[in-house]
C-alpha cells in the first residue's frame, strides 16, 4: 500500500450532500486515489455525520478506495456495518473509551485495511503501542469534528517523528485537516505520503485540477 506517490483522498465532510453520488462520481472521474468518509456520532465529536447505510449507498458510485475514518465511540460494534457497506481501510481514534488496539485487531480479522488516528493533544509516541498492528497512521492536523479550519502546524513535528518510527514497516502517514497548497507541501516534507482535503478540493470549480495541484506541490 504504501509507494512514494502522494494520495489524495478528497473528504466528502464538504461536498453537497444533496448530490452525494455524483460528487463522488466526480471525485473519482477527477482523478482522486480515495473517497474519504468521515463518520461523526455528536459524542466523541461535536458533530453529527453519516452511518454505515449511506456509505453502503453511495459505494457504487465509485470503485477508488473508500477511507473511512471513524469519529465515534463506542466503535467495535459498528465495525462490521462499516465492513458490509464497503469500506475498504477502517481508521479509529486512540482517544475513544474503548480498547483501539481490540477494535483495530477486528477491522483486520475482517480482512480490512487498519489505520490508527490522533488527535493535535496526543504525543506521537502512543503510536508504539499500535505499530505492528496497522496499515496507516492518521495525523489530525485541527481538532477532528468540523471542516474548514486552520492547519496545526506544530503537528508537523509529529509527522516526522512518526515518519522516523516507522522505519522501514509499510505503513501509510495520512495528514487531516486543513491542507492547502502550503501545508500539503509541508506535510509532504514531514513524511506524509496521503493529504486528507474536504474544503480546499470542494471550493474549487475543477476538482481535477486541484487535486492534481494538491499531488504535485
Ligand atoms: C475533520 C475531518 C476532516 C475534514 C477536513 O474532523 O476529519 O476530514 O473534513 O476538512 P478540511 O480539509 O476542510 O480541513
Ligand atoms: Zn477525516
Amino acid at each position: 500500500m504504501t509507494s512514494d506517490k502522494v494520495k489524495i483522498a478528497p473528504s466528502i465532510l464538504s461536498a453537497d450532500f444533496s448530490k452525494l453520488g455524483k460528487e463522488i462520481y466526480d471525485l473519482d472521474k477527477a482523478g482522486c486515489d480515495y473517497i474519504h468518509i468521515d463518520v461523526m456520532d455528536g459524542h466523541f465529536v461535536p458533530n453529527i455525520t453519516i452511518g454505515a447505510n449511506v456509505v453502503k449507498s453511495i459505494r457504487k458510485f465509485s470503485e477508488k478506495i473508500f477511507d473511512v475514518h471513524l469519529m465515534i465511540d463506542p466503535v467495535k460494534k459498528y465495525i462490521p456495518d462499516f465492513v458490509n457497506a464497503g469500506a475498504d481501510i477502517i481508521t479509529i481514534h486512540h482517544e475513544i473509551n474503548e480498547d483501539t488496539l481490540d477494535s483495530i485487531l477486528l477491522v483486520k480479522k475482517l480482512k480490512k485495511k487498519a489505520g490508527i488516528s490522533i488527535k493535535p493533544g496526543t504525543p506521537a509516541n502512543i503510536v508504539e503501542k499500535y505499530i505492528n498492528h496497522v496499515d496507516l497512521i492518521l495525523v489530525m492536523t485541527v481538532e477532528p469534528g468540523f471542516g474548514g479550519q486552520k492547519f496545526m502546524i506544530e503537528q508537523l513535528e509529529k509527522i516526522k517523528l512518526i515518519k522516523k518510527m516507522i522505519g522501514n514497516r509499510k505503513i501509510d502517514i495520512e495528514v487531516d485537516g486543513g491542507i492547502d497548497l502550503n501545508t500539503a507541501k509541508s506535510s509532504i516534507e514531514a513524511g506524509a505520503n496521503i493529504l486528507v482535503s474536504g474544503s480546499t478540493i470542494f471550493k474549487c470549480q475543477s476538482y481535477k485540477n486541484i487535486i492534481k495541484k494538491l499531488r504535485n506541490v
